[in-house]
């Protein structure tokens, strides 16, 4: 793991500035959260991938990290060829760039957004260590309000696990801001857990389950399929796809246990100094992932793809 202050000098204009710094309460809870526990990824994924796996045949379910891997080339293979002529795809919540450097070996141009700023500085590190910081670049911006990028300038976007950070059960927020970022013809591809009904229709113990995971990872709301679609069509995405992809998701999850026996190593060779809250509050709803499967008649994992309309 590559620690905060490790060396590499915050590049100018890293700082937040008045553009940049979180719009309210929320966006700040989202900032404080991943300042603190994106510490304990290299725990997860010794790439730094921030997101749950995807089992496909040939690979095993025992071995965690090609499974996170193969969430990115599922998402890559959605979002169809890299562009001929120099335009970028977008990754819009691009945690320290893990995503996006697989993207960028499979011949992509990348723009990652984030809005923490330690994961700029970290993200800016790795991709240079792994000798694409040419081909991935990564900025401290809100993905609802990315003011300084053109419209109309990308070929493509993505959010892995990170579309839920928006406001609302439609997202409407990243939607729109998407929508005018993309040319027209262009992909946007989305990995994610989505509710397949209105939360109000969810039996209590599910929706409180749902809800305390959501509150621990600083999550407002998760989507809601209905409402994400909505949102899609409303902004001039067509060809809408939802694959439920839950069961190729799950052998991911079960390596969470691991992990967790990990970090508690960790925090017990921290002694009496302890370790922050929020990183606490990331191993909880990590650890209560284990009970999700209960609440899959409700609550589910899609892969969904659309098409920017002209
Ligand atoms: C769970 S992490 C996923 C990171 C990455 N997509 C991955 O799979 O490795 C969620 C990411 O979304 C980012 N994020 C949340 N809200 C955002 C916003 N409004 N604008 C830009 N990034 C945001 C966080 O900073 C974090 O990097």
């Amino acid at each position: 793991m590559v620690a905060r202050g490790s060396g590499v000098a915050a590049r100018r204009g890293d700082a937040p500035t008045p553009c940049d710094a979180p719009r309210d309460a929320s966006a700040r809870a989202i900032v404080e959260h991943f300042a603190r526990a994106t510490a304990d990824y290299d725990l997860w994924s010794p790439g730094l991938n921030m997101h749950f796996g995807f089992l496909r045949r040939g690979l095993s379910p025992f071995r965690l990290e090609p499974m996170l891997e193969e969430m990115n080339l599922q998402v890559r293979r959605r979002l169809g060829a890299p562009s001929r002529d120099g335009a970028r795809v977008l990754d819009l919540g691009c945690g320290v760039g893990a995503s996006a450097r697989s993207m960028a070996r499979g011949g992509h141009l990348v723009t990652g957004l984030t809005i923490t700023p330690s994961q700029v500085q970290h993200a800016r590190l790795l991709n240079e260590r792994a000798g694409l910081s040419e081909q991935v670049e990564v900025r401290l911006q809100d993905y609802t309000r990315a003011d300084e990028l053109a419209s109309g300038a990308f070929t493509g976007a993505y959010c892995i696990e990170s579309a839920c950070y928006a406001r609302g059960l439609g997202k409407r927020d990243l939607v729109r801001e998407t929508a005018r970022l993309l040319r027209p013809g262009a992909r946007f591809v989305v990995a994610d857990a989505f509710y397949r009904v209105p939360p109000a229709r969810l039996p209590w113990p599910a929706r409180a389950l749902l809800r305390r995971i959501a509150g621990r990872w600083a999550v407002e709301s998760f989507a809601g399929r209905a409402a994400f679609a909505t949102a899609l069509r409303e902004h001039g995405f067509r060809d809408i796809v939802f694959e439920d992809v839950s069961l190729r998701v799950v052998a991911s999850v079960a390596h969470v246990p691991v992990t967790v026996a990990r970090f508690l190593g960790r925090a017990a060779r921290a002694g009496r100094a302890g370790l922050h809250r929020e990183r606490w509050r990331n191993v909880e709803a990590s650890l209560l992932t284990a009970l999700v499967p209960l609440a899959s008649p409700w609550f589910r994992y899609y892969l969904v793809s659309a098409t920017r309309g002209a």
